[in-house]
């Protein structure tokens, strides 16, 4: 929906001189903004201290010149109440004034009544041990977990300046790299339908069919703009927790995404093949994805194409359901969308990985590239020895690697990879050989070529 042009056009100069016209003006912007989550009279922006101004009113968010209800007019860029965002806030924890969105999206909410909203994986999956209740909680995970991650404010930001998108400015706020908070609907209260209620819109313009969609419309509510539409009849959407005939987003028997934004090409807009992309928290550029490319193992070009992306798989792979048994109608060939795996603000797990995966509530605690603990979360999908029925202990990986059919390794020559104490003493780091767009160029010995994640 491109509305959001017309409201711009008209609206710019008049803020610029910042006359109460806007006030006037936005009575009549009917449409897209009225149907938001922020302009909705029942439920949209309401401050505490803004009696006069009705629910949804442009105002509990912008402030004229002028004073209201006893409050000073607004000394900040975009006529907003509070400074949009703190550049000096590199790194987190955030303080609630750092980010006017926190003012309401924090346990500290000016909103009348507060707000809540809970991670993904509770949300869209049905469970989570984040124990989150606000957006600034979720984005302020390291309080709590060691090794919490979250999506870096200034890192965006300065990612956003970089690439001279149009729509964001010096005095942005690095949330509306991905929100446009005049359009951005209620997605929680609609945990399976997000697409219809989605709450995103792509930093980068992309024409669909005709459309030309960007931060000016919404991402994820027309029919294409879904992860059914990413690869068609190749997206299976994981269980919902606690079900095995229920599926992601929200626990219904839709089963291939159509129902769920297309958050692959939403990620990819910034997480693809080209850009370089610094990461504070991480200290190193990040490594850079391509979800989008086939050719199996034999590309050349780094970043090799993923797997987990339109990239098939070698031969055979070792799912657990729903993909083992896919209503599909296929073993091999799938694709998935980032939100599968990672959440969008913060976890209490590294590098965003959900606390819910597939049906799986992943309680031990992910560290990094020490040993197997990543496997823990692999094994909300795929095979471990314990699925295979080989042994009682859990997260152990034995049979993909050496004795399946299509095992990439031989047993021979041990130490080579496993080291002088043999095999799991201690095991080899996972990270090692499966990272995005990674082959096992680790392998000391027996490398395969074969695409690793
Ligand atoms: C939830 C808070 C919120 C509400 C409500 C809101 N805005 Fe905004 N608005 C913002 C923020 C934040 C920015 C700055 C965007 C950025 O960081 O680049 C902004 C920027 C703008 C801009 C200039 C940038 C652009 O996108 O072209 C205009 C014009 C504008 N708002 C008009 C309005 C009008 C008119 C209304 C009511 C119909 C309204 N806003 C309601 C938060 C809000
Ligand atoms: C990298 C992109 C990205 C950035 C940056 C981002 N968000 Fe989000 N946000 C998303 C996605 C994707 C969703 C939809 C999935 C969901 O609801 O969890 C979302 C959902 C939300 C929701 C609804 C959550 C719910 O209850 O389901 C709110 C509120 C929100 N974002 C606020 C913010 C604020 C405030 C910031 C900045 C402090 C921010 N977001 C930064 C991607 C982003
Ligand atoms: C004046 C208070 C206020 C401010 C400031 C504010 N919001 Fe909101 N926001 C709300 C309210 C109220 C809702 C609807 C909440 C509800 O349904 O419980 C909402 C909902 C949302 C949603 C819809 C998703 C969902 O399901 O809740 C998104 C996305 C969002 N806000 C992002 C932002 C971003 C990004 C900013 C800063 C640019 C921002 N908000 C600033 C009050 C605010
Ligand atoms: C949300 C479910 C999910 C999770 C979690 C997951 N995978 Fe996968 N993985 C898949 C699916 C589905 C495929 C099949 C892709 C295809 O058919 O092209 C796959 C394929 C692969 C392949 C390609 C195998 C081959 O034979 O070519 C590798 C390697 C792989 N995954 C490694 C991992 C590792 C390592 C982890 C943990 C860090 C992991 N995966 C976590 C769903 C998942
Ligand atoms: C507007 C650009 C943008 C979009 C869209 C975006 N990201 Fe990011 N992402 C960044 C930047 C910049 C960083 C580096 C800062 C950091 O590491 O926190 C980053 C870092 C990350 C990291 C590494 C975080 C860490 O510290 O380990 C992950 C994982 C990630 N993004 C996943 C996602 C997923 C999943 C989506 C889609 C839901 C997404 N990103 C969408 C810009 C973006
Ligand atoms: C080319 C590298 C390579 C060689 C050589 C190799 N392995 Fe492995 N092996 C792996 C990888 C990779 C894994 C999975 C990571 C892990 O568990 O350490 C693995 C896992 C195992 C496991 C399961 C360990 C666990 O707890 O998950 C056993 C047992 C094992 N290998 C035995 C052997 C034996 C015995 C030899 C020599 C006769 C051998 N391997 C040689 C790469 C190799
Ligand atoms: C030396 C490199 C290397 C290391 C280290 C390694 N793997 Fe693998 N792994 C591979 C290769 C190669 C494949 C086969 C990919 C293919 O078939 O294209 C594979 C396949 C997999 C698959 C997909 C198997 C399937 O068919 O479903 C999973 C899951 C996996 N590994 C998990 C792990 C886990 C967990 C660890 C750490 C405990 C680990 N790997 C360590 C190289 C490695
Ligand atoms: C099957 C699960 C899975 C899916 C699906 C997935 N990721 Fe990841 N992601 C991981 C794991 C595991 C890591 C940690 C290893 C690594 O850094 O590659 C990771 C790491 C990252 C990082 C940090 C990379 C770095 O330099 O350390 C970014 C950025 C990221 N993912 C973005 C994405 C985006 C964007 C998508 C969708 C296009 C996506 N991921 C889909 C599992 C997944």
């Amino acid at each position: 929906m491109v509305v959001m042009r017309a409201i711009r056009l008209k609206i710019k100069p008049i803020l610029l001189v910042l006359s109460s016209v806007l006030w006037g003006i936005s009575l009549c912007w009917a449409g897209d903004y009225l149907d938001s989550a922020h302009g909705n009279n029942v439920y949209g922006v309401k401050q505490i201290n803004l009696s006069s101004y009705a629910r949804g009113n442009c105002g509990h968010c912008h402030w004229q010149h002028a004073s209201v209800d006893g409050n000073v007019g607004s000394p900040f860029p975009f006529a907003l109440f509070a400074l949009n965002f703190n550049i000096s806030a590199s790194q987190a924890p955030y303080e609630v004034s750092d980010n006017m969105c926190f003012l309401c999206h924090s346990n500290s909410s000016v909103q009348v009544n507060g707000i809540q909203n809970f991670d993904y994986s509770k949300t869209f999956g049905g469970t989570s041990n984040s124990n989150i209740s606000s957006i600034l909680e979720s984005f302020n995970l390291k309080n709590l977990y060691p090794s919490a991650s979250y999506h870096n404010l200034k890192d965006i930001y300065d990612f956003a300046i970089k690439k001279g998108w149009p729509f964001f400015k010096e005095k942005s706020n690095p949330c509306v790299a991905c929100h446009n908070p005049h359009l951005a609907k209620r997605i929680k209260s609609y945990p399976s339908s997000p697409a219809s209620y989605t709450a995103v819109s792509l930093p980068i313009e992309k024409v669909i069919s005709t459309r030309k969609e960007s931060h000016y419309t919404l991402w994820g509510d027309n029919l294409d703009e879904r992860m059914s539409n990413f690869y068609s009849g190749r997206y299976q959407a994981p269980y919902s927790y606690g079900s095995t005939n229920t599926y992601e987003p929200g626990g219904t028997t839709i089963y291939d995404g159509s129902n769920l934004p297309d958050y692959a090409t939403f990620c990819i807009s910034c997480h693809n093949q080209y850009d370089e992309i610094y990461s504070t928290e991480l200290g190193r550029n990040l490594r850079k994805i391509d979800w989008v490319s086939e050719g199996g193992d034999n590309v050349a070009t780094i970043p090799y194409p993923d797997k987990h992306g339109r990239n098939s798989a070698t031969n055979s792979v070792h799912l657990k359901d729903p993909y083992a048994s896919s209503p599909l109608g296929i073993s091999i060939g799938f694709v998935t969308s980032c939100t599968d795996c990672h959440e969008p603000h913060g976890s209490p797990n590294p590098y965003l990985l959900r606390t819910e995966v597939n049906g799986i509530l992943i309680t031990q605690s992910l560290v990094g590239n020490i040993g197997n603990e990543l496997g823990y979360f692999c094994r909300a999908c795929h095979k471990d020895d314990a699925a295979f029925g080989r042994t009682n202990e859990i997260n152990t990986w034995e049979y993909i690697h050496h004795d399946s059919p299509d095992a990439p390794y031989p047993k021979n020559r041990c130490s080579h990879c496993h080291g002088p104490g043999g095999p799991r003493k201690p095991p080899i780091p996972c990270l090692n050989c499966h990272k995005h767009g990674s082959k096992d160029d680790w392998a000391p010995i027996y490398k395969t070529g074969r695409v690793c994640f």
